[in-house]
């Protein structure tokens, strides 16, 4: 597939064709999301795949209801993971090594959450280029993150895990082909030099403007776009239980 087509003409896809994914498929794309970059090549990550339709239909409801999930036929939760750390230290005995020769007592904190997050989505992304490489299309669902509790037993997920991005994978059905691109902010606004550079008043006045944003600024109720926009994405429910759900679980990074 051409640079263009793979990364230019990119979008979410939320709508899939009614075949599943073929094996030698998957494994090239699980292939390619071994390979990707891991901080310390710790791999402080783990992929759980939902083969389970029960599961499926379960999570379309507690990821913010989204029924096109239980639809898909392709989906991956990424774990951070320091789970698997914390087991090897612990077969090894190495805490209690660690205490017996006076050395500091270390556990997984919100630093260590935040790396393994970063293992976790640049694994997820590597997956999602990997299969848009070979015709698929993906969306992520950040709704993962919502309802802890619910999905940590859900998951069976144990202490030092959290899923932090959802994909759902499958074949474009036509439409979604067909779909327009959404649209992005100026590059100006996003690359900088240097030095940090704060949006000056006129680019704020701009800022998701114009064409394809229209989303934000329905005509027959709110008329400021800004407050549409704190409505529906910062300000709307989904925002509120992912907060707490995420302040829910760090209680267990601390
Ligand atoms: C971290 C993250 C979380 C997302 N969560 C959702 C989601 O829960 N549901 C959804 O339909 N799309 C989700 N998306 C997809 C975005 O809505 C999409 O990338 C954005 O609208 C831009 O559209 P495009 O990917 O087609 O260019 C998510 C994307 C990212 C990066």
């Amino acid at each position: 597939m051409d640079f263009d087509t793979l990364f230019l003409r990119r979008k979410s896809v939320r709508a899939y064709e009614d075949r599943p994914v073929e094996e030698d498929l998957k494994r090239r794309v699980l292939e390619a999301t071994l390979r990707a970059p891991s901080a310390g090549a710790l791999m402080l990550y783990s992929v759980l795949e939902i083969e389970d339709q029960a599961l499926k239909d379960r999570l379309a409801i507690t990821c913010d209801n989204q029924p096109f999930i239980a639809r898909a036929p392709w989906v991956l939760i990424f774990l951070a993971d320091y789970r698997r750390l914390m087991d090897y230290f612990e077969h090894f005995g190495v805490m209690e090594w660690v205490d017996r020769t006076g050395r500091r007592h270390s556990t997984p904190r919100k630093s260590d959450l935040l790396l393994a997050s970063c293992d976790a989505l640049i694994a997820a992304q590597t997956a999602a280029m990997a299969a848009e490489s070979l015709g698929l299309g993906s969306c992520y669902i950040g709704d993962i993150m919502e309802n802890w509790e619910i999905h940590r037993e859900l998951l069976s997920l144990p202490r030092y895990t959290f899923p932090i991005a959802m994909l759902c994978l499958g074949y474009p059905t036509a439409q979604q082909r067909e779909r327009r691109l959404t649209p992005r902010l100026p590059e100006s606004m996003i690359m900088m030099k240097n030095r940090y550079r704060r949006a000056s008043a006129q680019e704020l006045e701009t800022m998701y403007r114009g064409e394809g944003y229209s989303a934000f600024s329905p005509k027959n109720d709110i008329e400021n776009a800004a407050q549409a926009l704190y409505d529906r994405k910062f300000g709307a429910s989904f925002s509120v239980e992912m907060r707490r759900s995420v302040s829910s679980m760090m209680k267990d990074w601390s």
